[in-house]
């Protein structure tokens, strides 16, 4: 194959070397196009635009395929430990049995809130949105640990990314306590990442939450396939911000922001919305479909659908799998996740969605789980936002870490007025 492309313009050739990845995919380098052409490309959504080189996640869309530093991600059913999955993502191998006794520890230690957060807590009405206290509450954080702000070496940034991925639950758990007028719950340092997570969330100062086993690895599978997805919007936001060398907290904070859209991580808490009005009888499952077929609807099939995924998304099919065996294990009976079976069959029938490769997405069945164990949905993305974090911080450091790493500016074709001259209020048409 040959080494470059070849672009022609007018009389004149250009030749553009053609860069290959670990995984054969190849890509036009057009680093230099602009400068030696005067032509810049258009990719709106930048579905054929890679932005960066990275070597934490690999995506093969078209075979489903989703392995975490080269590691598929189906190896981590088993034995899932989020902890372990986060380590791997940001430092680039499973953590040895003392680099991942010295993370468990940091991550404990790091628990805690300054104290005088909590007043931030109580600025917030009950019914603010979580996604909207996270964001601004991971800002915040920056504001207590100003020694975050460079990160020039690996121990230091080995304790900022500790201490987010620690504080980031207490946060939640938080947000969830002050919207319910229940007391905080103090972290507890006996207990492991998860289980001392739901023990903040749900245990009282007269009883204490008991974490069972499998909804401690259903939780730990949650979050370790939310972990990281390459370029997705969220991560990609979290690469923009951070170019400009704007600190991790900022960085993810953004990253947060970008995520609460509903047609990103905010498509877990439209999936439940979407199954709750079948079940309450406001419309069939099939008349849903129809309607999500239908343009001028607006209304889309939350849950399925991928930019990358052209088939089925192995997470959707891992959370499939944890939602049939969890919820009777736990005397779940959730007519939700029979609907949610019976919208899946129907459209993975319907020549809409097969001509347009529309499959179950990881959002499709990840609330079903959470609702199980209790999570109400408006924390939903809240909960794909603390699995998301690593993949962040990853993602941010490599970027930060790269040689000659240049703030992210992308150009654009102008399509607004020619040039045009002011003019004076009391010359200007009336309108309103
Ligand atoms: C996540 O990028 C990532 O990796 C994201 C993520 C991650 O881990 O970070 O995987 C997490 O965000 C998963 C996606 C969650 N969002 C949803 O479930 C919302 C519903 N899905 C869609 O809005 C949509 O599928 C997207 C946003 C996910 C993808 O949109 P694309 O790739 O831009 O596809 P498109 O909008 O161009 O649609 C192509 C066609 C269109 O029809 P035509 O114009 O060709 O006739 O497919 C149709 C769309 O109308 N279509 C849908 C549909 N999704 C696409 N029709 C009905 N229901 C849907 N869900």
């Amino acid at each position: 194959m040959s080494e470059d492309a070849t672009l022609i313009l007018g009389d004149k050739q250009y030749r553009f070397p053609i860069r290959e990845g670990a995984e054969g995919e190849r890509a036009i380098d057009i680093q230099d196009l602009r400068a030696r052409t005067g032509y810049i490309t258009l990719d709106p959504g930048y579905g054929n635009t890679g932005s960066c080189e990275s070597a934490i996640t690999f995506i093969d869309g078209e075979q489903g395929i989703l392995r975490y530093r080269g590691i598929p991600i189906e190896q981590f059913e088993q034995a899932p430990n989020f902890v372990e999955v986060a380590w791997l993502l940001i430092f680039g191998h499973l953590p040895s049995e003392d680099e991942y006794r010295v993370f468990s520890h940091d991550l404990t230690v790091c628990a805690n809130l300054d104290e005088s957060m909590k007043h931030h807590f109580e600025g917030f009405p009950r019914s603010a949105p979580p996604m909207a206290i996270l964001s601004a509450m991971i800002n915040a954080l920056s504001c207590f640990h100003p020694d975050f702000f460079e990160l020039d070496d690996q121990a230091q940034f080995r304790m900022a990314a500790a201490g987010l991925i620690s504080k980031v639950r207490t946060i939640a758990a938080y947000a969830y306590r002050h919207s319910i007028g229940q007391p905080y719950m103090y972290p507890d340092p006996a207990l492991r990442y998860v289980p001392n997570f739901l023990h903040m969330m749900f245990s009282q100062p007269y009883a204490e939450h008991i974490c069972e086993p499998m909804v401690r690895d259903a939780i730990n599978l949650v979050l370790l396939l939310h972990a990281d997805h390459e370029q997705n919007c969220s991560t990609s936001t979290v690469r923009m911000v951070g170019s400009s060398q704007a600190n991790l907290f900022a960085s993810c904070a953004a990253g947060v922001c970008a995520l609460w859209g509903p047609l990103h991580g905010g498509a877990n808490v439209a999936v439940l919305e979407m199954l709750d009005q079948i079940h309450q009888g406001q419309i069939s499952p099939e008349d849903y479909v129809r309607m999500a077929k239908d343009k001028d609807s607006k209304v889309r099939l939350m849950g399925f659908g991928h930019r990358v995924y052209k088939n089925f998304d192995p997470r959707a099919k891992m959370l499939a799998s944890v939602a049939e065996k969890l919820l009777p294990t736990l005397g779940v009976k959730d007519p939700l996740l029979d609907i949610a079976r019976k919208l899946e069959e129907i459209a993975l029938e319907d020549p809409y969605f097969v001509e347009r490769k529309l499959y179950p997405n990881v959002d499709f069945y990840s609330g079903i789980i959470m609702r199980a164990v209790g999570i109400p949905t408006n924390m939903f993305t809240v909960m794909f936002s603390i699995g998301r974090l690593p993949g962040w911080i990853a993602h941010w450091w490599e970027q930060a870490q790269t040689m000659g790493n240049k703030i992210a500016r992308p150009r654009q074709i102008y399509t607004g007025p020619t040039q045009t001259d002011h003019v004076p209020r009391d010359e200007r048409p009336d309108r309103l």
